[in-house]
C-alpha cells in the first residue's frame, strides 16, 4: 500500500510563489511506487482546492500524512500545523510552539538567548510606540529594522542614519505590530540545515554571498545573482561551532522534523550570531536547504522519506499521551 502524502502548497503570504516552486520539486522528489500525492493548493485569498483539511479527528481518513510546505504568515507560523493537530494527523515539520516561537523573531532570540547562544543585540518595539532615539542608546549605526514576524526580507531594510533609522521603522510598522532593530553584522552570511526530533543533526553548512547591499527580497527570487558556497569558506573549527550552535538553537526553540538555521559571521571579531530559524525552508530547485543536505550525503529523494519518516515517528510517539484525567 502507497503511504498517502498531503501536500499543502501556496497560501495567503507574500511567499506563495515561492511556496509553488518548493512544492513542485518536493512532489518530484516522492517516489510514485511509495507514495500517492493528494494535491491541497491554498489560493492567495485562502481558498483551498480541491477541497479544505477537516478539523475534526478521523474526518480525513484519505490521508496518511501531511507535508505542509506553505512559507511564512499563515503556514510556517503554526496555524496550519494547528489545524493538522485538531484533525489529529501526522505532519512534516516544526509543532505549533517551534513554528510560531521561530516564526516571531524577538521570541526566537529570548529562547536561544536563554540558552547562552550568540544572537545580534537588539531593542523591539511596539508599531505604535516607536523611539527612533532608543536604538541608538544601545548600539550605533548601521543598524537593520525588521518587522518581528514575517521572511523573504520583506520590510526589513539597512539604516546607516537617523533619517534613514525613521523611514526604516515606518516601514517596518506597516508589516508587523513589533518592530526589531539590530546593530547591522559584517563580514560573512551562513546557513545550516537541521533535521531531526529529539536528536537533531546539522548538515555542512552554506556561505551566501549577496550581489546587492544585502540579502533582499530581490535578491533571493528574481535577480538570481546571488551566489551560494557550500561548504562555507570557515576554518574547521568555526564550522563545528556553527553546527553546534544549530542544533542548540533547534533544539532551544522545540524544533521538529527540520529547520533551516541562519547565521552571521562578523570578520572584525570572528564571532558567530545566530539570526532566524525558518521551519519550512525553501525547497525549490536553487534552494539552500536540500542542497546542503546533498552535499551532506542525502539527496532530495531521501531526504523526503527522512522527513516523512520524522512526521510519522512523532505522532507515534504522542499516541500514548493523555490528554485528560
Ligand atoms: N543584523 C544584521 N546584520 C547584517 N545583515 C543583516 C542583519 N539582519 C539581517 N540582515 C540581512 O537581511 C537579510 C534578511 O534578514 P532576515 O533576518 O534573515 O529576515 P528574513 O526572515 O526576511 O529572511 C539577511 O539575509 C541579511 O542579508
Ligand atoms: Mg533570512
Amino acid at each position: 500500500m502507497k503511504l498517502r502524502v498531503a501536500v499543502i502548497y501556496g497560501g495567503r503570504s507574500g511567499e506563495h510563489e515561492i511556496s509553488l516552486r518548493s512544492a513542485k520539486s518536493i512532489i518530484e522528489a516522492l517516489d510514485p511506487d511509495r507514495y500517492h500525492v493528494l494535491h491541497y493548493l491554498i489560493s492567495k485569498e485562502g481558498r483551498w482546492s480541491p477541497k479544505p483539511i477537516q478539523p475534526e479527528p478521523g474526518a480525513n481518513a484519505h490521508i496518511d500524512v501531511v507535508f505542509p510546505i506553505l512559507h511564512g504568515t499563515f503556514g510556517e507560523d503554526g496555524t496550519v500545523q494547528g489545524l493538522l493537530e485538531l484533525a489529529g494527523l501526522p505532519y512534516v515539520g516544526a509543532g505549533v510552539f517551534a513554528s510560531a516561537a521561530a516564526m516571531d523573531k524577538d521570541a526566537m532570540k529570548r529562547l536561544c538567548r536563554e540558552r547562552g547562544l550568540p544572537v545580534v543585540e537588539c531593542v523591539v518595539m511596539l508599531s505604535n510606540q516607536l523611539d527612533p532615539a532608543l536604538p541608538s542608546q544601545h548600539f550605533s549605526f548601521p543598524m537593520f529594522v525588521k518587522p518581528a514576524n514575517l521572511g523573504s526580507s520583506v520590510g526589513i531594510s539597512k539604516a546607516s542614519n537617523p533619517e534613514e533609522l525613521a523611514a526604516a521603522l515606518q516601514l517596518a510598522a506597516q508589516f508587523d505590530r513589533k518592530v526589531i532593530v539590530e546593530r547591522a553584522i559584517v563580514g560573512k552570511e551562513l546557513e545550516c540545515a537541521v533535521l531531526g526530533n529529539e536528536e537533531p543533526e546539522a548538515s555542512l553548512p552554506c556561505e551566501i554571498l549577496p550581489s546587492r547591499e544585502f540579502y533582499d527580497y530581490e535578491d533571493k527570487y528574481l535577480l538570481d545573482k546571488a551566489e551560494c558556497i557550500i561548504p562555507a569558506g570557515l576554518s574547521a573549527s568555526d564550522t563545528a561551532e556553527l553546527r553546534r550552535i544549530a542544533v542548540e538553537a533547534y533544539k532551544a526553540v522545540q524544533c521538529e522534523g527540520m529547520a533551516r538555521v541562519d547565521f552571521l559571521y562578523e570578520a572584525a571579531t570572528g564571532k558567530l550570531y545566530l539570526n532566524e530559524i525558518n521551519t519550512i525552508p525553501g525547497f525549490t530547485s536553487i534552494s539552500m536547504f536540500p542542497k546542503m543536505w546533498e552535499h551532506s550525503g542525502l539527496p532530495m529523494p531521501k531526504l523526503v522519506d527522512k522527513l516523512i519518516e520524522l512526521a510519522l515517528a512523532r505522532h507515534e510517539a504522542r499516541k500514548n499521551l493523555r490528554y485528560s484525567l
